[in-house]
């Protein structure tokens, strides 16, 4: 069954999502050649309960870890550990927030250090397919126009498109219905409502599509071994068109400011200084 959320129910998510973000935006300033993973999910899990949040995805399924910590042809669910980052990796990171009952799920991906110019287009073309599906969250659309829209951009690109895992509705569980595909026809699938609460997910590869899960149980990898990305917003179905819960400070798509609520909006300060 699909839930759909009040208005403050969308506020309480948009307070969780905040701890998600302003977290986040701390991983992606200490992410640096010579960090280890399992620092990041430390400096996460501090960050998170500092703010009277629990960290989502520790203990879900039993994973070990608060954060995932994904790195070049990793695609997500890499668990951290002692792997030191080096100068030109990519890395994934993703993290939920469970704050008064309830969940908000984000996902970006970083250059450590200097990338290659093959590695930084996979990054920006995947953010941007994950913009092209949050742009069809309209009233009255189909959770099929939102893959259709990711597929359609990140494929132009020659890219492989993830379709063993998707996104998922969010609420006071991490996956609810609907699921939500990186893939689709546009006008099938559920229809869009007013308070539906869905994580946009778009995982990308450089090559082939196809996956694999390693040994450890978790850690999807690349079947080809080449590069793979992934970005993840929270957003709800307003009549006022997409509200993303997990907005950040930095590091988004300039797009976002198009879903950015009037009270939400950077003062007159930061506006002009882009
Ligand atoms: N953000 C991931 C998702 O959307 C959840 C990570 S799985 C976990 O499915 F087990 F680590 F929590
Ligand atoms: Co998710």
């Amino acid at each position: 069954m699909i839930e759909l959320k009040s208005a403050r129910e969308i506020d309480t998510i948009r307070r969780s999502g905040k701890i998600t973000a302003a977290v986040l935006v701390e991983l992606m300033a200490a992410v640096r050649p010579g960090i280890t993973t399992s620092e990041l999910d430390a400096l996460a899990e501090k960050g998170i309960r500092s703010r009277g949040g629990i960290p989502t995805f520790l203990g879900y399924h039993d994973y070990p870890a608060s954060i995932c910590a994904s790195v070049n042809d990793e695609v997500v669910h890499g668990i951290p550990g002692e792997r030191v980052l080096v100068e030109g990796d990519l890395l994934s990171i993703d993290i939920g927030t469970t704050f008064e009952g309830f969940v908000s799920d984000s996902a970006v991906t970083v250059p450590v250090g200097k990338i290659s110019e093959s590695a930084a287009r996979l990054l920006r073309v995947t953010q941007e397919s994950m913009m092209e599906g949050i742009a069809q969250m309209l009233v009255g659309g189909h959770v099929g126009d939102i893959g259709a829209a990711v597929a359609r951009h990140a494929e132009r690109h020659g890219y492989g498109v993830v379709r063993k895992l998707v996104g998922h509705g969010v609420g006071r569980a991490m996956h609810e219905e609907p699921q939500v595909p990186n893939y689709g026809t546009p006008g099938t699938g559920p229809e869009l409502r007013p308070g539906l609460v869905l994580a946009v997910e778009p995982m990308i590869n450089e090559g082939s599509y196809q996956v694999k899960t390693l040994r450890d149980g978790w850690t999807v990898v690349t079947s080809d071994g080449k590069l793979s990305a992934h970005f993840e917003h929270t957003i709800a179905v307003t009549p006022e068109g997409p509200r993303i819960l997990t907005l950040r400070s930095v590091g988004e798509h300039p797009d976002v400011e198009r879903y950015r609520p009037d009270a939400e909006k950077l003062s007159g300060e930061s506006m002009v200084r882009s």
